[in-house]
């Protein structure tokens, strides 16, 4: 049996192990086993495609495979089979990548082949860059593999840290940004042409890390939107620059404007794009209405050894989220679609200037929008528990006129010491501001001012029964609108 065979046949027979209540409601997880990044997010044969780091076989990070998942519309997701495996001879883990449509408008994928060579005691890590088609529902590499190795990397980059290409269309040439680390321990993100796909020129160093920001980069992403050259890196080990450019592993923003022609970066401005616990490698397509939309990781690499006890699955997504720029700022809010998941919906107007628990808005998978008017100009706080049930809940505390924010997860249920606090300091509002939470059983994403700032977090360990919400609002009132999330992920035995 070859290793594709094996693990779509071992996959099968473990998902069935899993409950659907066992799973998030309207968040992806892989099919069985462990998730990291999203790979070869696509739309093609009229469909929505994600693929996905896998390994069926734990809930570690082990010999990565791709899994995926097809949707028609963003919302309803069916589990497809495993989709590729280590199985050449160049590669011990198919590592990430993406998918771009070929001038015929069929997909065509580039991943990083990563294999691992026993040297004596050592072992010598080779990173290059492959090429995969769908041929007949099948992902099929090409013979050509691997189409960009040491020849094609530029002096001074090192070929064990190579990866994560990820590629698009424009005009009469295919590009890729890929990642790779200098000679000086410094990440950086190499731009690539190709005309056939086969062959691949480097063009140009499109960003170097100056050291601020980590060492390596992981996972580059790169589009024009709204007048804006955009470039993502996920960056490894930073350590603090402000509360908004944290330490840890971090998912940065590069913007710049955007003077047309071949793809470049002025950089005018870095901001995080998710300023919680959990968010890492996110990939960035195109829909067929022309909407830039994001899907991430939602999980802190540093917490990977941390699954829960016996749990058949481990390793979220983010929801979807589409992007825009508004005043040289990204902005990202849950894709629209989301309405379609809409059960019953409340709506209130609140006064708490105590702390009080308000049973309207009890659940535990909801999309809960929350006005905040000031009273008084440049004084208003707002405390948010939800996910409670008695000693065990997650608060948030906000203070928009001084921008400050407080997210803590130290009582959410959980046993292990990861990050549970974050204090940080957004733009400043004095008058309005809004709060969006979509809460789903193990996680939450926090969407502030119409998305100007994202904090996402997991809930592992949290009782499904923790379902209460409490608000004191000082100097404010609110409007609430509160949508249950009732239907989910599309599964036959969902
Ligand atoms: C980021 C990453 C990528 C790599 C993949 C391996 O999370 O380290 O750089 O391709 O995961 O699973």
């Amino acid at each position: 049996m070859s290793y594709l065979e094996e693990a779509r046949e071992y996959e099968e027979r473990m998902e069935r192990k899993i409950a659907a209540k066992e799973r998030p409601l309207y968040h992806l997880t892989a099919r069985t086993g462990w998730l990291n990044d999203p790979n070869g997010f696509s739309f093609y044969g009229g469909r929505y495609h994600l693929f996905y780091q896998y390994n069926p076989y734990s809930t570690h990070w082990d010999r990565m495979h791709w899994g995926e998942w097809s949707s028609p519309d963003l919302i309803h997701w069916s589990f497809e089979r495993a989709a590729m495996a280590p199985d050449e001879a160049y590669e011990s883990g198919c590592f990430s990548g993406s998918a771009a449509l070929d001038r015929e408008g069929n997909p065509v994928f580039m991943y990083t082949a990563h294999r691992i060579i026993p040297d004596g005691r050592e072992e010598i890590v080779r990173e290059t860059q492959c090429i995969a088609r769908l041929i007949e529902r099948e992902l099929v590499k090409e013979e050509g593999n691997p189409v960009i190795s040491e020849e094609g990397l530029p002096e001074g980059f090192s070929l064990s840290d190579f990866r994560d290409p990820k590629i698009w269309r424009e005009g009469e040439y295919f590009y890729s940004v890929l990642s790779s680390r200098f000679e000086d321990g410094l990440g950086a993100v190499l731009l690539y042409r190709s005309s056939d796909l086969l062959h691949w020129d480097f063009v140009k160093l499109l960003k170097k890390n100056d050291g601020r920001f980590g060492r390596m980069w992981e996972c580059p992403d790169f589009f024009r939107l709204d007048d804006h050259s955009v470039l993502f890196v996920s960056a490894m080990a930073m350590k603090a620059l402000s509360p908004e450019l944290r330490n840890g592993f971090c998912s940065l923003a590069f913007l710049g404007k955007d003077l047309g022609g071949e793809p470049d970066l002025r950089e005018e401005k870095v901001q995080a794009l998710d300023l919680g616990f959990d968010f890492y490698a996110p990939q960035t397509m195109l829909s067929p209405d022309g909407r830039r939309i994001l899907i991430a990781w939602m999980q802190a690499p540093e917490s990977g050894n941390l699954a829960p006890e016996g749990a058949g699955w481990y390793g979220q997504m983010c929801f979807p989220r589409e992007l825009s720029i508004r005043d040289g700022r990204l902005f990202q809010s849950p894709i629209r679609e989301i309405s379609s998941l809409y059960g019953e919906s409340t709506e209130l107007d609140l006064c708490a200037d105590s702390e009080r628990s308000v049973p309207e808005l009890y659940g535990r998978t909801m999309d809960l929008s929350l006005e905040l008017r000031a009273e008084r100009e440049g004084f208003c706080e707002l405390r948010l528990c939800f996910a409670k049930k008695g000693n065990i809940f997650t608060s948030l505390s906000y203070r928009p006129a001084e921008g400050r924010l407080i997210l803590d997860r130290r009582a959410a249920g959980r046993a292990a010491s990861i990050c549970e606090y974050r204090e940080v300091l957004l733009p400043k509002r004095e008058k309005e501001a809004s709060l969006r939470l979509l809460l789903d059983r193990f996680s939450f994403e926090i969407f502030l001012n119409g998305g100007e700032s994202v904090l996402s977090g997991t809930l592992y360990d949290c009782p499904a029964e923790a379902g209460e919400l409490t608000i004191f609002a000082k100097g404010a009132r609110i409007r609430a609108v509160k949508h249950e999330i009732e239907s989910g992920i599309l599964r036959e035995n969902f």
